[in-house]
C-alpha cells in the first residue's frame, strides 16, 4: 500500500465502521446531504479534550438539551453553565466556552468563523480544536491530530522519537495522509481508528485496514509506540476542607476564584494546599470536628490529600466569605468532583436526616 492509498483504504473503513456519536454526522447522513452543525462540533471537541468519550455523552446531551445553540449558551448564566459542567474536569475549559459562546455571538453574528485563522483567536480555541472544526463543521483539508492520531501516525511510520519531541514530526506525517477529499470524515476516521483498533496497549492489529503498510507491525514494535520520555513523579500536597451546616440543612460554600485550579467552581471553604500539612484555619468559629478517612484526587502536577473536618455553624454571624446554600438548593453534582468527594466523606457522618 503506498502512502497514498492510505487515506481512501481508512474512508473505506469509516464508512462501514464509525461509531455513533451523538454529536456526529455520520457517513450516511453526510452522503444524503446532512451537515455538521459547528456549534454541536465544537462543543463536543472543547469536551473531549483530556475526557474520554463515555465521559462526554452525558454532558453533552444535556448541555445540548438546555442550550441548544451558541446565542443560547451565550446569555445562560456563569454558574448554571460551570454547575452543568461539574464533574467534567479542566475548568478553564468551561471558563472559556463561556466566553467563546459570547465572542461567537458578540463579534461574529452567532456563527463560528470558518478559516482556522479566525477560529484560532477565539477563547480556548488551540490549534487541535481549530482544526478539527475547520475539517469535521467546514470541510476544510486541516489536519487535525490528538493522542489518538499521534500513536495511529507513531505507528503506520515506526516513528522511534518519544514524545512529546516527536509532534511536530507526528504531525507532518499525518498532514501528508490527509487527503483533499472529506477531511472531516478523515480525521474522525483516524480518531476512530485509534480508539478502538490502534489502542494503547493492545491494538487489534488484525482487524486494523491499514495492517498491510503499518511499519511498526512488521517491525513486531506496534505496541511499544509512541515511545514517550519518562514521566516525571508528581509531589504531594495537603490540605484541610470545611463542611460546615447550618440546623437548618444550609450548606457553607464559597466561589472559587477565576484563576487558578477548579477556577469559577462552588467549592468548600479551606486551607491552601501545601506540601507541609497546614495549619487549622476554619472558615468560622465552631466545634470543628475531624471525619475519618483522607480525601485523594490527582490533578496535572500534583496529588492531593485533603482531611475533613464537619461543624454545626451558627444562623448568625455570617462567615466572612462564601455563601450558605439551602438545603434544597445543594446539589452535589454541581460540585468538583474533588468537592463531591469531600461531601462524600463529611456526609457518610451525618445522621440520617
Ligand atoms: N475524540 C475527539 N474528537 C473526536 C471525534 N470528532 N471523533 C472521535 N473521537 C474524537
Amino acid at each position: 500500500m503506498r502512502d497514498d492509498e492510505i487515506g481512501p483504504a481508512l474512508l473505506d473503513w469509516y464508512d462501514r465502521y464509525a461509531r455513533v456519536l451523538p454529536w456526529r454526522v455520520g457517513p450516511d447522513e453526510r452522503r444524503a446531504g446532512v451537515r455538521p452543525d459547528p456549534y454541536r462540533v465544537w462543543l463536543s471537541e472543547i469536551m473531549l479534550q483530556q475526557t474520554t468519550v463515555a465521559a462526554v455523552r452525558d454532558y453533552f446531551r444535556r448541555f445540548t438539551e438546555r442550550w441548544p445553540d451558541v446565542r443560547a449558551l451565550a446569555a445562560a448564566e456563569d454558574g448554571e453553565v460551570m454547575a452543568e459542567w461539574a464533574g467534567l474536569g479542566y475548568y478553564a475549559r468551561a471558563r472559556n466556552l463561556l466566553k467563546c459562546a459570547r465572542a461567537v455571538v458578540a463579534d461574529h453574528g452567532g456563527r463560528f468563523p470558518d478559516g482556522r485563522e479566525g477560529l484560532l483567536a477565539l477563547p480556548g480555541v488551540g490549534p487541535y480544536t481549530a482544526a478539527a472544526i475547520a475539517a469535521i463543521a467546514h470541510g476544510e483539508p486541516a489536519t487535525v491530530v490528538d493522542g489518538n492520531v499521534e500513536r495511529v501516525v507513531a505507528r503506520l511510520f515506526a516513528v522511534e522519537t518519544e514524545l512529546p519531541a516527536a509532534k511536530p514530526e507526528l504531525t507532518a506525517l499525518a498532514a501528508r495522509l490527509t487527503p483533499a477529499g472529506r477531511p472531516g470524515d478523515h480525521a474522525q476516521a483516524m480518531m476512530d481508528l485509534g480508539a478502538t483498533i490502534c489502542t494503547p496497549r493492545n491494538p487489534a492489529c488484525g482487524l486494523c485496514p491499514l495492517r498491510p503498510t503499518c511499519k511498526a507491525v512488521r517491525q513486531g514494535i506496534a505496541v511499544d509506540l509512541p515511545r514517550k520520555a519518562p514521566k516525571k513523579v508528581k509531589p504531594v500536597r495537603h490540605g484541610i476542607a470545611y463542611v460546615g451546616r447550618r440546623a437548618d440543612g444550609a450548606v457553607l460554600l464559597e466561589r472559587r476564584p477565576e484563576r487558578g485550579l477548579l477556577g469559577g467552581m462552588l467549592g468548600w471553604p479551606g486551607t491552601a494546599w501545601a506540601v507541609e500539612p497546614p495549619a487549622h484555619t476554619p472558615p468560622a468559629d465552631a466545634d470543628w470536628q475531624s471525619v475519618p478517612g483522607d480525601v485523594r484526587h490527582t490533578f496535572t502536577h500534583f496529588h492531593l490529600i485533603l482531611s475533613v473536618m464537619t461543624a454545626e455553624l451558627p444562623a448568625t454571624p455570617l462567615p466572612g466569605s462564601g455563601i450558605f446554600l439551602p438545603r434544597g438548593d445543594f446539589r452535589p453534582s454541581d460540585l468538583p468532583t474533588l468537592m463531591r468527594k469531600v461531601y462524600d466523606v463529611a456526609a457518610a457522618t451525618f445522621p440520617d436526616d
